[in-house]
């Protein structure tokens, strides 16, 4: 159809859905730009996580059996991991890991603590905790407590365990396996990435210390 009428209606139709397509690729170009300046200053490159509130105020049992609070950890940034002495192979690798990022600090490890919390604390008293930290950097710390209190501290830090019974009446637990810093005032910065390097993630570490 070259009908000379049809054509003239159809030209604006063509300039406007133009002109469409121009100011979606500028909105889409000040969009990208605008995320790339967010991204370059930092905004977006760690997550936003001072605003969720993670942590808290906690009373527990260490493992030489002493009460042990968040009170004691102010002016070190720590390191905390929930998971329980009986774990086949995430929580020895796990904890293996933060012994070695503790390792790579040297004498400053003192100057943190990593806390391993029990999930488990039927079985998780402070002797089998000691003793289970025996293979690891003295700076780590095992905490357990009774299970109600065990139960708040989770779910103070957003960690998740349950109980899984196995055959012949034994259980094992699942859980969570984050590890989260803290800083020295006890808030929390982030979780705390440990599959790095231990010379990177003590390099990390010290920029709170
Ligand atoms: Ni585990």
């Amino acid at each position: 159809m070259n009908d000379p009428a049809t054509a003239m209606a159809k030209a604006p139709a063509r300039r406007s859905s133009r002109l469409l397509i121009l100011v979606a690729a500028l909105v889409l170009g000040v969009a990208a730009g605008v995320g790339l300046a967010l991204v370059m200053t930092g905004r977006f490159a760690d997550p936003p996580a001072t605003k969720v509130a993670v942590g808290g105020p906690f009373e527990l049992i260490d493992h030489d059996g002493r009460p042990f609070s968040d009170r004691m950890l102010r002016g070190k940034p720590f390191l905390i991991y929930f998971g329980f002495t009986h774990c086949p192979d995430i929580c020895p690798a796990a904890l293996f890991e933060i012994s070695e990022i503790l390792n790579a600090l040297g004498p400053d490890a003192s100057r943190t603590t990593a806390l391993f919390v029990s999930v488990d604390p039927e079985r998780d008293t402070p002797a089998v905790m000691k003793d289970y930290l025996s293979n690891f950097n003295p700076n780590m710390r095992g905490l357990t407590g009774d299970p109600a209190t065990i139960a708040a501290v989770a779910k103070d830090y957003r960690a998740y365990y349950k109980k899984i019974p196995l055959e012949g009446g034994d259980y094992t637990m699942d859980h969570s396996t984050i590890v989260y810093l803290m800083d020295k005032q006890g808030q929390f910065v982030a979780s705390f990435d440990i599959k790095r390097a231990p010379e990177a993630a003590a390099a990390k570490l010290r920029q709170y210390f």
